[in-house]
Order: C-alpha cells, then structure tokens, then sequence
C-alpha cells in the first residue's frame, strides 16, 4: 500500500480520476483474494472510523463495520438521532470534535438536497478523510462494488451495452443517488449506458449532458429512453431498480398516480429474454420483490446480487485502506 491517498475525501467517484479508480479496484481485489485465504489485513490497526447513519443499512453500515475489523482497526456506529446532531449541532462542529477522536468519518445522509451538503460540509472541516456512505445525490461505495462486479464478469467494457432502468417499487421512496452514480461513472470506462425511465422519473440534466460528454471522451455511448424494452434488448447488463421522482416532487411520500402509471416497469423473464444470452442482472439491493423484480430473475442464474452485495465489503476495505493507512 502506498499513502498516496491518505486523507483523500472520499464524497464523489468525480473526485477520482480514473487510474485512482483503478488502484481502488486493484486493492479491492487484492483485499478480496486474502479474505477468501483468512490471510491477516491489519493494516489499519489502532484506527478508529466514525460511521454516522441518518437513515438504515444492512449493506453499507456491515461492509464497513465488518471491514475495519478485518483491517485491524475499529467503527464506532452512531445513530445520528441519538447524536447532538438532532438538536442542530452543525456538520463543522461534528467533523471537528470527531477528526480529534479517530481516523476518519463515514456518513449517510439521504435527505433530499441537505445530505450531499452535509457531508460536504464535514469533508471542509475534518482533518480525516470523510467518506460518503450515500447521500440525496451519490452512492460512490454502491459505485465503486458495481464497477467491480462488471469487471469481474465482463473485463473488457469497452461497448458493453449496461442499462440503467427506472423499475416500479412500493417499499420507500429510494433516493436517485445509485442510478445517478452509475451514470456519472460507466461512461468513463467506455461503456454504451442506456438510463431508461418512466417520464416524471428524470435525473438532473447536468448529470444526463455530463454523462453524454463523458461517453464522447471515452469512446462509448450514453442515450436515454422511456422505453423499458429498448433497454433489454441486447443488454449485457442490466440494472433494473427504483427511484423517486425526486426533481418533481420533493416530499418522502412514494405512492402516487405516476407512481401507478408505472407498475408494468417491472424486470420479468421475458424481458430477461431479449438480453444478451451472458446478460447479467444486477441490483444494489434492497430488492423490492416482486414488484421491481420477478423472483425467477433475481434468484436465477444470471443474477449476480450477492456477488455485487459481497463487493461492498472489499471496496469499503480498500477506501478505508487507502484513504487511512500508512503503508
Ligand atoms: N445497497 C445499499 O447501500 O444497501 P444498504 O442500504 O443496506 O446499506
């Protein structure tokens, strides 16, 4: 490990550049290799990791408790309600007091158009590197295991057709952040990215032009559709999945008529169907089954949602071993 990154705020893939990226994925993969050996990764030893939740996690708040243990370090877990935090104590008084106690300080915020802000925020004031664990806008850890997980299936992602797709879901009104994060970073890798969604259910415009020039730079392509199918055909992967129409209504309530409208943007076996025949089907998870995703597609052959959920953990090391190490 070289300290190259060390401090390195880790808010937005954007602040990456591509071959630090690529060092991200090269320790990930390293991380993983010696985890599935039980070789010893003390690397952060003594390091203490501060992870605030705003809102709940399975994936997110265990890769990264789990992970700092795997690296010798320790999490404290706060439940930012229970934190001064919910009497207005401000995100700099936070970042602060907290960079004086510890190593680094991770954080979920989701709130609509105060999150990113938020952490934002704590990243100006810290003197540790603070880590986005998703906010109203990004989701770089969710980023970073998807980009993992293609490359694990298909190295070469040069042109490979990778859809993005709106899908209908009662269970809560999910954030843009993991489809606007795929967005902002497929296309640096040379992939034809199609966003497909119901209309009501855009990503902001600077996100859509600054992906389209993105896809130009890199030698791939970026459309948007609002026909679900489009999207399946010949797709070598898919990821399928739900977002609130954030930009057009910005309240926490989900079901709505538009909402309604949209119940047949649905992943089934047909769809499956008109997809490469080596297509994968990916999803962040939470999964709302049966609604965004027939059962038989995401327990079936071509689904690799554990693999990308298992890739949350080696990422999380790697952003914590290269922003908080010393080696
Ligand atoms: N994908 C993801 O971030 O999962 P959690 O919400 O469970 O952390």
């Amino acid at each position: 490990m070289q300290p190259l990154y060390k401090g390195k705020h880790f808010v937005t893939l954007q602040e990456w550049d591509v071959s630090q990226i690529e060092k991200l994925l090269d320790v990930s993969a390293e991380l993983k290799e010696k985890f599935h050996n039980n070789e010893v990764t003390d690397f952060l030893k003594n390091k203490t990791s501060f992870l605030m939740f705003f809102e709940q996690s399975t994936r997110t708040r265990n890769s990264m408790e789990a992970g700092i243990a795997q690296l010798g370090g320790h999490a404290n877990f706060l439940d930012t309600s229970t934190m001064q935090i919910s009497h207005g104590e401000t995100g700099k008084d936070t970042a602060v007091i907290l960079s004086s106690y510890g190593h680094a300080i991770a954080c979920r915020n989701c709130n609509w158009q105060e999150g990113n802000q938020f952490i934002r925020e704590m990243a100006d004031n810290a003197t540790v590197p603070v880590m986005n664990l998703q906010c109203d806008l990004y989701h770089p850890m969710q980023g970073l295991a998807d980009l993992m997980t293609i490359r694990e299936t298909k190295p070469d992602t040069k042109n490979l057709k990778v859809s993005i797709i709106w899908a209908y879901a009662t269970s809560h009104k999910k954030p843009i952040s993991v489809p606007l994060t795929q967005t902002l970073l497929f296309p640096r890798f040379g992939m034809d990215v199609v966003l497909a969604h119901p209309e009501g259910y855009e990503l902001p415009d600077w996100a859509i032009e600054k992906a389209k020039t993105l896809a130009e730079q890199n030698g791939g392509t970026f459309t948007v559709t609002h026909d679900m199918d489009e999207a399946f055909k010949d797709a070598d992967v898919v990821i399928p999945k739900n977002w609130g129409n954030w930009s057009g209504k910005q309240t926490d309530v989900n079901l709505d008529n538009l909402l309604e409208a949209n119940r047949d943007w649905k992943c089934t076996e047909e769809r499956m169907a008109l997809a490469k025949d080596d297509v994968i089907y990916m999803h962040a998870l939470p999964a709302d089954r049966g609604n965004e995703v027939e059962d038989s597609v995401i327990d079936g052959e071509r689904s690799v949602v554990y693999q990308e959920a298992e890739n949350r953990l080696h990422t999380a090391k790697a952003v914590m071993a290269l922003t908080m190490g010393d080696k």
